[in-house]
């Protein structure tokens, strides 16, 4: 068995949605909960980190290395044992984090009293060490990063599933000094068009589920904007073409690609086309003879809302993007193939505790000549009595306006 656990960003579900398109080829869900998804993969993982660093919406990658077969009365013992045969001790000093997962708020205490048992049982052994957890609170990836834990000790998990406890140790993390790189030092920058953030990007393009190579396929973002979909699928091999309504922002898009290339030079070197059009008039002559394998975008979000929109504004705003979301998909059957993906995000409305969504845009899909897919595919959801709607929501509580995610397939 080669059994990993990832665990999982703030949105949950689209963390799963992404993990179950990636792993799919490549071994067997095991157990899903709200703050972990786990796996038994057909073979070991070669490069932790390249691995995860394909991943928006995982946080952690933890190689586990024990089942303890149930929930056994004397966990603590248990975690001392195999944290003890888990670590290389020589006579530096050890740095360690413990970090719990899924265990209920009842268990509250179980980290402090873990963390104390295991430091005392450290000094019994003679063994000289420090444990980094704050607060006794689990182990952030800053914290990872910032004492080199990797580096120089171990980063140890306890994960509750609902048939057992696992144990194992951290293997990768999110690269989130990257991720800020590549979202707040581009030099094209609005905030006023409403770009997405690289996770997300990376996510969409993830849900798409382009088999490799990669380089053999095209991207393609009709609504590029300041080209984060651009950059995210050209870090991953794909070959891009990207247009907008504005020439301005198609600029903007260059420029940002451009800057990519120079501030991470291990970028594949891949083709990229843009042009300048509207996208409801687009035709396959505009793609410069590229075949455009799929289409991952954010489609137009309407004006920023600085306040709660109220239902003149949302109705306002969701006629528009209905006009054109009907427009652009009737269009886009002209020089998509059938069975051709498209990953999209349109816009959704927060409205204090209620979520305003286009419910019209199921009926605008199918009269349009595609199908929706579910984002989480019915093997996991049934076996795991997952949330089972054809979107998912993306969005944070200091913002009106989110994003619902939509997977598509070309049916005609
Ligand atoms: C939400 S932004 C996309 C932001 C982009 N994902 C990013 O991260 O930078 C939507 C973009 O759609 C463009 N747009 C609006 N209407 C359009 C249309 N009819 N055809 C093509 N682009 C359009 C806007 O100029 C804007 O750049």
């Amino acid at each position: 068995m080669n059994l990993y656990a990832f665990t999982l960003g703030r949105k949950h579900l689209i963390s799963i949605a992404e993990l179950a398109h990636v792993i799919k080829d490549q071994g067997r869900i095991v157990d899903i909960q709200t703050e972990t998804l786990i796996v038994d993969l057909t073979r070991p993982i070669e490069n932790p980190q390249t691995f995860l660093d394909q991943l928006g919406g995982s946080i952690k990658l933890i190689q586990i290395t024990k089942d303890l077969n149930g929930n056994p009365p004397q966990l603590a013992d248990e975690i001392r044992d195999h944290f003890l045969a888990s670590i290389n001790h020589d006579d530096t000093k050890l740095i360690y984090g413990l970090s719990l997962y899924n265990f209920a708020q009842s268990s509250k205490n179980l980290l402090k009293n873990s963390l104390i048992f295991l430091k005392k049982n450290l000094s019994k052994e003679k063994i000289k060490s420090r444990f980094i957890n704050k607060d006794f609170k689990n182990l952030t990836c800053t914290q990872l990063h910032h004492e080199k834990v990797l580096q120089n000790g171990l980063d140890f998990s306890i994960i509750k599933t609902a048939k057992t406890v696992y144990m194992g140790h951290t293997v990768a993390y999110q690269n989130f000094e990257s991720y800020s790189k590549r979202d707040y030092n581009r030099p094209a920058r609005d905030a006023k068009v409403g770009m997405l953030p690289p996770k997300l990007a990376q996510i969409m393009l993830n849900l798409a589920d382009l088999r490799r190579p990669h380089e053999k396929k095209t991207i393609f973002d009709p609504f590029c904007g300041l080209g984060t979909i651009i950059n995210e699928a050209t870090l991953m091999g794909f070959n891009c073409v990207g247009s907008d309504l504005h020439e301005k922002m198609v600029e903007s898009s260059k420029k940002n690609l451009n800057w990519l290339y120079a501030q991470f030079p291990e970028t594949p070197k891949r083709s990229t086309h843009f042009f300048t059009k509207d996208a409801t008039q687009i035709n396959k002559e505009d793609f410069a003879g590229n075949t455009i394998d799929a289409i991952v975008t954010e489609s137009y979000l309407g004006p920023p809302q600085k306040k709660i929109p109220d239902n003149k504004e949302i109705n306002k705003n969701f006629s528009h993007s209905k006009e054109l979301l009907k427009r652009f998909l009737k269009q886009a059957t002209k020089y998509l193939e059938k069975g051709a993906p498209i990953v999209i995000t349109i816009p959704a409305y927060r409205q204090n505790k209620t979520i305003r969504k286009l419910s019209e845009f199921p009926e605008i899909v199918a009269n349009s000549g595609y199908k929706i897919l579910p984002l989480i595919p019915h093997q996991p959801a049934n076996q795991f009595k997952l949330h089972t709607e054809n979107s998912l929501i993306y969005d944070r509580n200091d913002q009106y306006v989110c994003r619902e995610i939509y997977k598509i397939v070309k049916t005609v």
